[in-house]
């Protein structure tokens, strides 16, 4: 089986060195980079996907203090690429290096490198030394290949994919990926976040013992909602409000909950073994939110018997937390505090944030493109995210059909949600019916296999 438990089990102890202080499978396999030739060079970068995060992650990229210019821009809507120029060309910030550059003094993005719609990506990509990839999820294993094919340092969001099939487009990628010495960061920022490395390295040493539980939250009021507006068609309005549809956004459990499952993951240096867990939508009702549930309770099993309570809920005026912990044979990590306890809840170690904390969404930027700059290569995130995104998936895989999931055989599926074609006509999987309501997953109807 090409993706057998086994295999990544072996593949993860190769990156067991380096998990101290950085992503599951960084450094594995460090030396010199297919980046070598830029060396000295500027680094041209192609953003891919304008929103939020995109506008965010560059001004984070040319922020750093190398050498690196945007120099091409995809989006599927021109009204999010331009609001993204704008931005960009009217941020303040600064770059590290000497001169203190403005950000917008290394932009160089002429119109005619402006592309839209859902080719763009192959032909910013084409301009580009370094690619940032910050589309919705639903594109990135599409997104991930072309870069990794074109030989691209990549920047790219969590998470990478929404189902199995596209799982296996960006493993297949990740090991090209590896084999050229490319560069790979993934969004997971959590693995750039100082008291996240300090306490995981204290974990990694053994200071709480085996870790042999642990529980994981993200609990909040939810997120934006775009209202189908006149004329869109049926993939347009999935795409502006694609937060409610899975073949884009795999569900919060997939788009949101995946750091904090993605910490429990990095501590137990491997993924579950099988999912179940129940789930629903209890307020999430209504025309404007598609398919997706509000809430996502499930027990991760890892092949030692460790289980993972995963708790993720977007219901408005209910309590909120964004955390993790992990209780080992002799202690206990609380991440969000970034403390260590003994068994009877003394703190033991307690991680400065007021002072030692960062800003990782800087960092994974800042040690990415220096490293690139230096034609070096150490880091190849892309597996850890994939794996980690399977695992959200095979939570909302276990609260959709209220089953127990195998991780063998959900990875293993070919589950593939996604649309036959990427166009604005194209005949969508998942339609409204009459009413404007998208059919819901339906615990002990729903069936995977
Ligand atoms: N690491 C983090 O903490 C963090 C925070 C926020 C978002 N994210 C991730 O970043 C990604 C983007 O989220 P966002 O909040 O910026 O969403 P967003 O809607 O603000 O931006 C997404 C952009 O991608 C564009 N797009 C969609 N399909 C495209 C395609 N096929 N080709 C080109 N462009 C396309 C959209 O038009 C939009 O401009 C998501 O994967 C999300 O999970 C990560």
């Amino acid at each position: 089986m090409k993706n057998s438990r086994r295999e990544f089990i072996v593949q993860s102890s190769l990156g067991a060195g380096a998990l101290l202080a950085a992503p599951l499978v960084a450094q594995a396999n460090p030396g010199v980079s297919f980046s070598q030739s830029l060396v000295g060079d500027t680094l041209k970068v192609a953003l891919i996907g304008c929103g939020g995060r995109g506008t965010g992650a560059i001004i984070q990229a040319l922020s750093t203090k190398e050498n690196i210019q945007l120099v091409a821009m995809a989006d599927a809507f021109k009204d999010r690429l331009d609001d993204c120029y704008k931005s960009v060309m009217n941020s303040r910030a600064k770059d590290t290096s000497a001169k203190a550059v403005p950000v917008n003094q290394k932009v160089n993005v002429p119109e005619d490198h402006k592309f839209v719609g859902f080719d763009a990506y192959k032909q910013a990509m084409a301009l580009a030394d370094v690619v940032i990839l910050t589309t919705p999820p639903g594109f990135r294993p599409y997104h991930f290949e072309e870069a990794v094919r074109l030989g691209k340092q990549i920047f790219m969001e969590k998470p990478v994919a929404t189902d199995p099939a596209g799982i296996q487009r960006v493993l297949a990628a990740a090991k090209i990926a590896k084999e050229k010495k490319l560069n790979v960061v993934v969004g997971l920022q959590r693995h750039y976040q100082n008291s996240y490395r300090d306490l995981m390295k204290r974990v990694q040493d053994g200071q709480i013992g085996d870790v042999v539980s642990a529980s994981c939250w993200w609990n909040n009021d939810g997120v934006w909602v775009k209202p189908r507006k006149d004329g869109q068609t049926e993939m347009e309005y999935q795409m502006r409000n694609w937060y409610y549809f899975n073949w884009i956004c795999g569900d919060h459990i997939t788009e949101q909950h995946i750091h904090n499952i993605d910490v429990i993951n990095w501590a137990k240096n491997g993924y579950p073994v099988r999912a179940r867990g129940t789930g629903g939508r209890e307020v999430r009702k209504g025309k404007d939110y598609g398919e997706i549930f509000d809430h996502h309770i499930v027990e991760f099993e890892y092949a030692d018997g460790t289980i993972l309570n995963s708790q993720c809920r977007h219901i408005p005026g209910t309590w909120t937390k964004v955390d993790e912990h992990l209780i080992g044979t002799k202690g206990k990590v609380l991440f969000d505090s970034a403390k260590i306890l003994d068994l009877k809840g003394n703190v033991n170690y307690a991680f400065d944030k007021k002072t030692k904390e960062n800003n990782p969404y800087q960092t994974e930027h800042d040690e990415l493109w220096a490293t690139v700059a230096a034609g070096e290569y150490k880091f190849a995130d892309a597996e850890n995210g994939a794996y980690s995104t399977m695992t959200s998936i095979l939570g909302r895989m276990a609260t959709y059909s209220g089953q127990i999931i195998e991780w063998d055989k959900a990875i293993n599926s070919g589950i593939n949600i996604a649309p036959s074609r990427f166009a604005w006509d194209a005949d969508m999987p998942l339609k409204p019916d009459a009413n404007g309501l998208y059919p819901v997953a339906v615990p002990g109807k729903t069936k995977y296999f």
